[in-house]
């Protein structure tokens, strides 16, 4: 191939410039953590980002893991409005998914790629203090019901000092989205409402979510009908055209309160797409879809 190598570099080089010394929090999550090498790709992106000066933070989710575990393990997963229903057993198999398995696979994929990664939960130095969420009313035919969530978690207080001290001596954090309750309790919270929380806890320049899809698509049929970029002032219109629909409008709504928290731009990415993470950062098209602020 006699194509132009260079120009590949040459268009990363400004922002390379740009995101020096910056925070970037990525949520890793999805179809992508259950395919190794896929995985491997996006850690060694990571790493990358790492050794252009950028200081990444990780956070992980593992929502289909715990499913499967649950079922070997003859437990019937249910979910109210999206959050899992959490007794003991439940928080347990959480923490041995989440903290033991997926945690500690990261790490050693950060190491293996040359990078130094350090797990960490919620608890950890205090770093997400929550209060439990409670009951929640549900509907079962026509009757109102009052179902209560056990161990999942509200988040009250963010506490970012570990995280600071980790990457300004250039340790990669990887963070389980389990929080703490005053008590000590582990609470089980969800992974992309960590990442926007710390993102802005931390005046991250950027907030990565991974996804399965390629971003938010005009048409839910056509994958090339992908919007590139999307206006916080937009996300409101398209969620009422239908635009943004389903999975995508919690996305879109915790994207743009990062925005307008002060996180310069959220990047919806599909982490199933090989380097995704640096094709969306080092080009000027990317690959996903970019929220923003008009003011840019
Ligand atoms: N690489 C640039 C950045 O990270 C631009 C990304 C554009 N992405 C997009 N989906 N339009 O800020």
């Amino acid at each position: 191939m006699t194509g132009k190598r260079e120009n590949v570099l040459i268009e990363a080089l400004p922002y390379i410039r740009d995101f020096y010394g910056s925070v970037m929090v990525i949520k890793v999550g999805g179809h992508a953590m259950v395919n190794p090498s896929v995985m491997s790709d996006i850690i060694q992106d990571v790493v990358l980002l790492r050794f252009v000066g950028i200081h990444p933070v990780i956070v992980h989710g593992g929502g289909p893991e715990i499913t499967e575990k649950m079922e070997r393990m003859g437990k019937k997963p249910e979910f109210v409005g999206g959050l899992r229903i959490t007794d003991d057993e439940t928080m347990e198999i959480a923490r041995m998914v989440l903290v033991g398995n997926i945690n500690t696979k990261i790490v050693s994929l950060i190491g293996k790629h040359g990078g130094k990664g350090v797990g960490l939960s919620g608890k950890d130095g205090k770093m997400i203090m929550a209060k439990r969420k409670g009951t929640q009313k549900i509907m079962i035919e026509d009757v109102e019901h009052d179902v209560d969530l056990g161990w999942v978690g509200e988040t009250e207080i963010i506490n970012p000092e570990l995280i600071n001290i980790v990457t300004a001596n250039d340790y990669i954090p990887v963070i389980s989205p389990i929080a703490m309750d005053a008590e000590g309790n582990a609470l089980n919270i969800n992974a992309d409402t960590v990442a926007g929380d710390l993102a802005d806890a931390l005046h991250a320049k950027k907030l990565i979510l991974m996804t399965d899809v390629p971003g938010v698509l005009r048409d839910q049929s056509d994958t090339s009908s992908r919007i590139s970029r999307i206006s916080v002032d937009d996300v409101e219109p398209l969620i009422e055209e239908g635009v943004i629909g389903g999975g995508m409008i919690p996305k879109m709504r915790s994207a743009k309160a990062s925005v307008i928290g002060g996180v310069e731009r959220v990047h919806i990415i599909d982490g199933s797409v090989s380097h995704s993470v640096l094709l969306e950062l080092f080009t000027d098209k990317g690959i996903g879809t970019m929220v923003y602020q008009d003011t840019e």
